[in-house]
């Protein structure tokens, strides 16, 4: 007769959340406030995460598209069913060169505003956003994506810097700082982690030190693909902002498991990931998440989207993909990565 086994089980998976997992560290997703009306999605979201992101609601041009009016309504919407389910918001994003109202630093001919009247637009949108949202976002991403990914050019080129000068960056760090001394201020950027773009975001971080303006984090993007960059090279990437003592926060995580070449098929696993995709993608995930967590400076680790039904890598950088790159599928079932992300998060 068989004895029964004294091997300790895992948990049952209904009682393993990746909130509780992982432990002090905030685990997050992005998602779009009509998500919040899906009660699959909802579901996911109040029993998983422990920190929201609004996917787009909270950028410029949803905020402030006509000069003067500002749209907080849908914004709104997930700061009230964080605070329902004790989950903290981030704020992203104050200053940007996409989804940003072209009024904000060009003129109607399209060109640059004078420096005068583009940081009052600034200064005004920071002002009335952060005044709004005070007390009920831990973080604001002052400044998403201010590096350039050229080598010969610092930072990147954007109807804001065309208006105001290099300095714009500091100055939207200073507005915020003044219109709300209780929130944290970060800055966003994707590839950073790469070695072909960590010396400008470097070089940012120095600069807004010297420049006197306080900077909590600085955000990593991390929208990587299935097998580059090379976890060696993200760990410099780590390493390099922890050697500045700087916190880190993993902001936009997600792993593009299908293949960019513009001829290629959109949808090309119709009856979901074949099996060594699947697996490829979960050691992907599992190799990622036992490398952050290797980092106590790493306070937040956010996913981007939650279910593949909705992630932005089905328009992006080609539309009309099928893609698979999150934890749950588009039945909202559990996949692989699920189980590979919650186990490298348990391992600490
Ligand atoms: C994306 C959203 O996911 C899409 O829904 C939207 O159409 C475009 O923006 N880097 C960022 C995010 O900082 O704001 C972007 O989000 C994805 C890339």
């Amino acid at each position: 007769m068989m004895t029964p086994s004294t091997t300790p089980h895992r948990k049952p998976l209904e009682h393993v959340t990746l909130r509780t997992a992982a432990g002090s560290r905030l685990v997050g997703a992005a998602i779009m406030s009509q998500a919040l009306d899906d009660p699959q999605a909802a579901s996911i979201l109040a029993t998983h995460f422990s920190s929201l992101t609004a996917e787009n609601e909270m950028k410029p041009l949803l905020l402030q598209r006509e000069k003067g009016t500002f749209t907080f309504e849908e914004a709104d919407r997930i700061v009230d069913f964080a605070r329902r389910h004790g989950q903290q918001v981030i704020g992203h994003t104050l200053c940007w060169h996409q989804q940003t109202p072209a009024w904000m630093f060009e003129d109607v001919q399209g060109q640059p505003l004078p420096r005068r009247d583009a940081l009052e637009n600034l200064r005004t949108h920071i002002h009335a956003v952060l005044r709004h949202f005070r007390g009920k976002v831990k973080g604001w991403d002052v400044v998403n994506e201010a590096v350039s990914d050229k080598s010969d050019e610092y930072l990147r080129d954007t109807p804001a810097r065309r208006a105001i000068g290099d300095d714009y960056v500091i100055k939207a760090f200073e507005y915020a700082q003044d219109a709300d001394p209780g929130v944290e201020l970060y800055y966003n950027d994707y590839s950073i982690d790469y070695d072909y773009k960590r010396g400008r975001a470097l070089r940012l971080v120095e600069e807004l030190r010297s420049a006197g303006v306080r900077l909590d984090a600085v955000g990593i993007q991390a929208h990587h693909l299935l097998t580059s960059p090379s976890i060696e090279e993200i760990e410099r990437g780590l390493r390099a902002f922890d050697a500045m003592g700087i916190k880190l926060m993993i902001t936009e995580l997600d792993v593009d498991p299908l293949p960019r070449d513009p001829a290629a098929d959109l949808d090309p696993y119709r009856d979901g990931l074949p099996d060594a995709v699947q697996q490829q993608l979960a050691s992907r995930y599992a190799a990622l998440i036992r490398l952050f967590v290797r980092f106590p400076s790493i306070e937040r680790i956010t996913l981007w989207g939650v279910s593949d039904r909705k992630t932005w890598l089905n328009n992006f950088p080609i539309r009309g993909r099928t893609n698979h790159p999150l934890l749950w599928d588009r039945r909202y079932q559990p996949k692989p990565t699920f189980d590979a992300f919650l186990a490298a998060l348990e391992a600490v």
